[in-house]
């Protein structure tokens, strides 16, 4: 069989096709930090995968629950029936969420852990006699994963454009990338009053309309935008004074991504909802999940009579046995490992490393915080293109990253040595040198 037939019947998401299937990137099988080719040939997984594999591919603790929970219940129905494990790994995240973030709600992705969040602000509302508050304020460039409700609020315009006139009543502020601030590390000083756009679209829709703001408090997919000083906190207050919920996309954040368990921890702003998935399996199992306050369970559980459903909403999956087993035995090892602080004591040498490209002349910014770099390259005449150009090179040149537009954006397993990293760098600043 030619190679173009055995991969025509794929059709792969976020990918150009046509291209791939002409030169395929194929992987088959990774440990640690490295993925091989079927050639054998060593490549460094700069980004995680997708941001998922914080703890290094293919740990055997993960393989071996796998096993057991697919010996022993591979399937239950998760609506009005249940298994033990869905529980205590709901009682291990609240665990990690911030105190009073304590009622998990399982779903399979991200997107769909978005999509959870965001119907959980209407029904608080609803319950809670607000039944006009259905409007959505979110940001530009932001990415809230590819259902529907997640590319209305989302900014990325590709993914939204030509799908039609998505959910009414979404409100984008700005984004909080400036030139100004070009090359800043960590948090910029300035930039905080941008979250007065929430605040404009009080002022102009009237609070009584808004359900929630929904932001990623380290923008991830689009680059690493990281919020300036005080932003997150002024977005709180604002929301705060007008009854407005606070939903943290930390889908890419989540598990110790900026230092600490959760960004909302690290940056000291609690939301009322947490969105997560990727590291929550250490990407070995689909799943996402939605910490909401107690309040909000409260409110929503207690609207409805006893014996009767009260959020009709839910997966077929959701909470699924072996993705549950998966997600016990990741906790279990970004605890015993120690890997929130690992993630924390690395951050330090990684934001040094990749400051390092500033010399470049092509490198036209640089923002970072944790372990999150995005490392934007000058666009040629065509958008996109350098950046494509260079996460093929990066390839061959044995380092895995993720790209969007003309940004590379490294998201290294906590696993990593500092040595690592370091290479990972080199790898860069070698190919960019020889583009
Ligand atoms: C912040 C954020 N939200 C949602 C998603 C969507 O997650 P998934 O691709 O698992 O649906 C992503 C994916 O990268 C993300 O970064």
């Amino acid at each position: 069989m030619s190679l173009e037939t055995e991969l025509q019947n794929y059709w792969m998401p976020f990918t150009a096709n046509r291209a791939f299937k002409k030169n395929p990137r194929l992987i088959t099988s990774a440990e640690g930090i490295h993925l091989f080719d079927p050639s054998g040939r060593r490549i460094l997984d700069g980004s995680s995968g997708l941001f998922c594999v914080p703890a290094g591919h293919c740990r055997p603790e993960i393989a071996k629950a796998v096993g057991e929970q697919l010996r022993k219940l591979d399937y239950t129905s998760p609506f009005q029936f249940s298994h033990p494990g869905g529980f205590e790994l709901a009682r291990k995240i609240a665990e990690l969420t911030p105190p009073g973030l304590d009622r998990i709600f399982f779903a399979n992705s991200g997107s769909e852990s978005v999509e959870t969040a965001m119907k959980m602000a209407i029904a608080y509302h609803r319950a809670n006699g607000q039944p006009q508050r259905y409007r959505f304020v979110s940001r530009e460039l932001a990415y809230h994963g590819v259902n529907f409700g997640g590319i209305s609020v989302g900014g990325m315009i590709k993914n939204r454009e030509g799908y039609g006139p998505l959910l009414p009543g979404v409100v984008h502020m700005r984004h909080t990338q400036t030139v100004k601030n070009s090359f800043t590390q960590g948090q910029a000083e300035t930039g905080a009053d941008l979250a007065d756009d929430l605040q404009r679209a009080v002022d102009f829709y009237g609070a009584d309309t808004i359900a929630a703001v929904v932001v990623e408090p380290v923008v991830g997919s689009v680059g690493i935008l990281v919020p300036p000083k005080g932003y997150l906190q002024r977005l709180r207050q604002i929301a705060d004074k007008h009854g407005i919920l606070l939903i943290f996309d930390e889908v890419i954040t989540g598990f110790g991504r900026t230092g600490a368990p959760f960004a909302a921890q690290t940056f000291d702003v609690q939301p009322d909802l947490i969105t997560m998935a990727k590291a929550l399996t250490n990407g070995s199992i689909p799943m996402g999940a939605v910490a909401a306050s107690t309040k909000i369970y409260d409110t929503i559980t207690s609207a409805a009579p006893d014996d009767v459903i009260e959020f009709f909403h839910g997966y077929t999956y959701s909470a699924h046995p072996v993705a549950t087993a998966a997600g016990l035995a990741t906790l279990r090892i970004y605890e015993e490992d120690g890997l929130y602080q690992r993630a924390a004591d690395l951050a330090g040498p990684f934001q040094a490393a990749v400051a390092q490209l500033r010399e470049l002349s092509m490198v036209t910014d640089i923002r970072g915080y944790g372990l999150l770099a995005g490392i934007d390259l000058e666009p040629t005449a065509k958008f996109g293109q350098r950046g494509y150009a260079m996460l093929k090179a990066l390839f061959e040149a044995g380092l895995l990253v993720r790209v969007t537009n003309d940004t590379v954006i490294l998201a290294p397993p906590f696993v990593a040595e500092v040595s690592d990293l370091e290479q990972m760098v080199d790898i860069i600043k070698r190919t960019i040198s020889q583009l």
